[in-house]
């Protein structure tokens, strides 16, 4: 199989900043509760006229232009994404016509925090098998049109953002080395959004009723993250053949410090090989990762050869986890 890698990074925040202390202004909440449980300071809210296909082109134009490609050469657009502009067409296909990329196939990803991994390894696949040859993966989410900011329990969590990576042919030795990809639908009640699909269509009573926003079981699903961040993690490894020892650079699901702390602690990781960006973006869902992954390359702290571990969990309940050689 071809060796498939990341060739070109992009990201992307809209402009306004939303604070802790704007936030202690519209619900009972303060910037000490917010900071010591989950990490977070401030977060990106997309502006009234800004959708997700919109944070998605920003990374995308300069994930293409660090790949030094157009948007021609593109064989494969996945997006993943919980908060896609419509039903469909899907953000994949509006991306598409965005950019330009009249060559390419198009589709979006449902796999919320986990997404953008859930995205990596079906483009690798797609490469691995000769089928295509350069694929854009985003996690691209506008948290902010799904929160109720009249519910502290959630709507200090999240922000909005996209991450991009375009993924082609690297040469031997570098690239993906393995795939942790799982799901626990069991699980699925603990965090989701119930109006507006097949089951509850939007109405009236929907809107009066708030089905159209976030609900979560914050001690749960915090149980589930931190159970998944070392399983997955564990699994990761094994299947690439390497121990924690081997890993260079950890970059995990940014949604709460103190479940990445608790992966650092059982992974046995010093905090320079771990990226920590939730204090300033929050949990951006799907672009999370590839938010982190793109800081982290523009800050030079990965070189090449060296192994890069994401983890990501989140709403289905799904985990996914990729081993790269950067
Ligand atoms: N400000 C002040 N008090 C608050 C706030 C707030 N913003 N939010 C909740 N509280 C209160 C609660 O009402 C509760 O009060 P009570 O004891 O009187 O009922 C108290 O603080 C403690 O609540 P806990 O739930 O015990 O707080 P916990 O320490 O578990 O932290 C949190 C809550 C931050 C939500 C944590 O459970 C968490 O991070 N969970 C994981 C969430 C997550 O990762 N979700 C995203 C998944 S990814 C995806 O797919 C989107």
């Amino acid at each position: 199989m071809r060796p498939v890698g990341i060739i070109g990074t992009g990201k992307y925040v809209p402009e306004k900043v939303l604070t802790n202390a704007d936030l202690e202004k519209m619900v009972e909440t303060s910037d000490e509760w917010i900071v010591s449980r989950t990490g977070i300071r401030e977060r990106h809210i997309a502006a009234p006229d800004q959708a997700t296909s919109d944070l998605a082109y920003e990374a995308a134009v300069q994930a293409l232009a660090s790949a030094n490609l157009a948007a021609e050469d593109l064989d494969l657009i996945v997006v993943a994404t919980v908060t896609p502009d419509m039903s469909f067409p899907s953000t994949a296909c509006i991306l598409q016509d965005k950019l330009g990329a009249k060559k390419a196939a198009a589709f979006d990803l449902s796999a919320a925090c986990s997404g953008f991994v859930y995205g990596l390894a079906s483009a690798t696949s797609f490469i691995q098998t000769g089928m295509y040859n350069n694929a854009l993966v985003i996690g691209a989410d506008t948290l902010s049109r799904i929160t109720d900011y009249t519910d502290r329990n959630t709507c200090v969590l999240f922000g909005d953002g996209a991450g991009a990576v375009i993924l082609g042919e690297v040469p031997e030795g570098r690239g993906f080395k393995s795939f942790d990809l799982g799901a626990e639908g069991t699980g699925g009640s603990l965090l989701k959004i119930e109006g507006g699909g097949s089951r509850l269509p939007a109405s009236q009573a929907s809107i009066e009723a708030k089905k159209h926003f976030i609900q979560m079981n914050g001690r749960e699903v915090f149980k589930f993250a931190v159970r998944v961040m070392g399983t997955a993690t564990d699994d990761v490894l094994n299947k690439a053949g390497i121990t924690k020892e081997d890993i260079d650079l950890f970059i995990p699901h940014q949604a709460n410090i103190r479940i990445i702390q608790s992966a650092m602690e059982r992974l046995n990781l010093p905090e320079e090989k771990c990226v920590i960006n939730v204090d300033k973006y929050a949990n951006t869902s799907a672009a999370s990762i590839p938010l982190a992954l793109v800081e982290a390359a523009e800050q030079g702290r990965m070189k090449e050869g060296d192994t890069v571990v994401m983890v990501g969990f989140g709403g289905g309940l799904t985990w996914g986890a990729s081993v790269l050689v950067w």
